[in-house]
């Protein structure tokens, strides 16, 4: 049975709803750009943006913030540790022409929680009620919240935590199916967000390893949500989202044919356009890591790219690999990856 393919929050549209996940180094305006080619993504994202320092970024340089108008609609994370922090960030977000906004109540990295961020916030709800009703007041845009299942999986303590955040005016809610401490190994708890669901009257949006049609599907079924969030599945295969919009909401989204140099190559180049030169070969890095499971041995792929020292070597490695992994496709796309590598030359050349 198809599931409903719209869900509106606000003024904002979200269809489908299969939005984007925020990811540090990541989820950057080239990675969006890769995503918007294939289609089917209802709701884009930038990484997590500390607050504090977002009323002095400048959104033209800034690889957290540099961004081309075709990424939209496009939500903006932000990474808050004091409600006096809310209203300067949130006017800044909207200076940058975000869609929505979103609150990281979520992130287990252990230096987010020693600043007072992320997943340690579920600890403190006080102080999350009183830096959800500032965000409230400060924007009429959609307001929505990230979180994982908490330190223990306790019912009680996660809804009451849930209500609090609809209560003081967040129009939509992400659950990632972990415990703060359970790594990306661990199988989510895709039921759990069914019994947080229960009790929300807002939207609530599943998350947490969904990397295929069959698990959009599942996790779906298992937590009853108003739709998904894809976050690492984004890096691994970019037309993920057009093919779970084809299959699951029955969108006519047209499928392209899949060429992996030709999509890296598209990718590095994307990259070199919107980033200072220190900002790329980190960024390239980030993605291989991810899109070099698409090959048997990517991790020989993965580990030339992490040892370049430059995009350019870093590019003649993957060209390298693609060579011997990959001829056919190679061949086909041999136009396209000569621009790629001229484009590079030049770069380099500055
Ligand atoms: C490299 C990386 C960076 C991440 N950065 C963020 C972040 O900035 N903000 C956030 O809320 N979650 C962050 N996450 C968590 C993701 O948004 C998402 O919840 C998690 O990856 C589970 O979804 P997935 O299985 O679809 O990847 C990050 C995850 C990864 C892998």
């Amino acid at each position: 049975m198809l599931q409903n393919s719209q869900l509106n929050i606000k003024n904002l549209q979200i269809s489908p709803p299969l939005l984007l996940a925020p990811m540090a180094g990541l989820t950057h305006s080239a990675l969006r750009t890769l995503l918007l080619d294939y289609g089917g993504v209802g709701l884009l994202s930038t990484e997590m943006l500390a607050a504090r320092r977002l009323p002095v970024e400048n959104e033209k340089l800034s690889p957290f913030l540099v961004r081309t108008r075709r990424e939209s609609p496009l939500s903006y994370q932000l990474l808050i540790k004091d409600q006096e922090e809310v209203g300067p960030a949130v006017e800044a977000v909207h200076r940058f022409g975000a869609d929505a906004i979103d609150l990281n109540l979520g992130c287990p990295a252990p230096r987010v929680r020693r600043s007072g961020g992320g997943s340690s916030l579920m600890e403190m709800p006080e102080k999350v009620r009183s830096i959800v009703a500032r965000a409230r007041k400060a924007t009429s845009l959609p307001l929505t919240a990230k979180i994982r299942l908490g330190e223990v999986l306790s019912e009680d303590t996660l809804c009451h935590f849930c209500s609090m955040l609809e209560g003081e005016g967040i129009d939509l809610l992400t659950v990632h199916a972990r415990l703060r401490k359970e790594a990306f190994c661990r199988t989510p708890h895709w039921h759990w967000v069914a019994k947080v669901k229960k009790r929300l009257s807002i939207p609530v949006i599943a998350n947490g390893s969904v990397l295929s049609v069959a698990d959009a599907k599942k996790c779906l079924q298992a937590s009853g949500a108003d739709g998904l969030m894809i976050g690492r599945g984004a890096a691994f295969t970019p037309w993920l989202f057009a093919d779970i919009a084809r299959e699951v909401y029955g969108l006519d989204v047209a499928p392209l044919p899949i060429s992996l140099p030709e999509m890296y190559g598209r990718f590095v180049v994307s990259v070199c356009k919107r980033f200072l030169p220190e900002r790329r070969l980190g960024r390239m890095k980030e993605f291989t890591h991810y899109f070099a499971s698409n090959y048997a041995f990517g991790h020989n792929l993965a580990v030339k790219v992490q040892t370049s020292s430059s995009m350019l070597q870093g590019w003649e490695r993957a060209m390298d690999f693609f060579v011997r992994n990959d001829r056919e496709s190679v061949q086909a796309a041999e136009t396209e990856l000569t621009k790629v590598t001229q484009t590079l030359i030049r770069e380099q050349a500055g």
